[in-house]
């Protein structure tokens, strides 16, 4: 058996995990009710939504928080009545052209996440042309998943991973969990330490399912549009005051902090 020392010397120290999250994952829910609530339409809600976009990217880049990834549209969102679909696709295309540039001379680095081939040629090229805009900034990384599913995003790194097995290039044992890690459509983003979800559902609804293995979940009831400054400190209270032990027990980790701090 390692003892204490051993440990803390060569394996990974959790007890040094910062309290601030490296990575912020956020489903942006609730804000069809938010409208209903305010007797509104319920695009008005989607775009109340976006202030706190803006709100959110500016927090993160005060707290120096270096990845925020938002849930925009899911692959499931396809199901709901076309009007609104048509309406968020609008909102979409708006943003990425009148938002980029202000992006850009705030330092933030725009990704887009997702099965980008089913929306219109012109939102395609809106994607491209704002993430060729920003791709040398080294401010904030913010990535919009869109029309993304977890499910479809293990499901085309299988995809990825099978062909490089049936071009010869891959042998199956030795797929790891970093091979597949590696195809995802996340690949470029750590795993995410926090994940938020407002507007009251405590569910995961088709995110990042591989990648929330181990992050810490926050759920408000607070509605999407409704999200600000004081909120976001909330999550990040709640995110500070967590033990994250990755499979250790607790003592493992208090010896590791007080070892550390010796
Ligand atoms: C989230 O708000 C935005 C999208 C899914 C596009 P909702 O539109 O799901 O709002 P609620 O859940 O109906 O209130
Ligand atoms: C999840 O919200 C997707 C986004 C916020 C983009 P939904 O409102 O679509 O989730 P469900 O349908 O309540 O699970
Ligand atoms: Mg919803």
């Amino acid at each position: 058996m390692p003892d204490e020392k051993h440990i803390a010397d060569n394996e990974e120290d959790v007890s040094s995990y910062p309290s601030l999250p490296t990575h912020i994952a956020v489903i942006m829910d609730g804000n069809g009710r938010w409208a209903k609530r305010h007797g509104l339409p319920r695009i008005s809600g989607h775009r109340r939504g976006l202030e706190s976009v803006r709100t959110m990217v500016k927090a993160c880049a005060d707290y120096k928080i270096p990845y925020l990834t938002l849930f925009a549209f899911s692959s499931e969102n396809w199901r709901r009545p076309p009007a609104e679909v048509n309406l968020l696709m609008d909102l979409f295309a708006n943003a990425l052209e009148q938002k980029a540039r202000r992006l850009h001379e705030n330092n933030v680095c725009l990704r887009i996440v997702g099965d980008t081939s089913r929306f219109s040629p012109k939102i395609r090229m809106l994607i491209q042309r704002a993430e060729t805009l920003t791709r040398n900034n080294d401010g904030l990384k913010l990535t919009i998943a869109a029309n993304y599913g977890g499910r479809w995003d293990v499901t085309q790194a299988c995809q990825r991973i099978a062909r490089d097995a049936a071009a010869g290039n891959l042998k199956a044992e030795d797929v790891t969990e970093d091979t597949i890690a590696q195809c995802l459509a996340t690949s470029f983003l750590p795993e995410p330490d926090l994940f938020i979800r407002t507007g009251g559902e405590r569910r995961v609804s088709n995110f990042l399912l591989w990648q929330l293995a181990y992050t810490e979940l926050y759920f408000t009831e607070t509605l999407w549009p409704a999200f600000d400054g004081e909120e976001f400190e909330q999550a990040l209270a709640s995110f500070a005051k967590r033990e994250r032990r990755f499979g250790r027990t607790g003592d493992q980790i208090v010896n590791q902090r007080q070892i550390r701090n010796a």
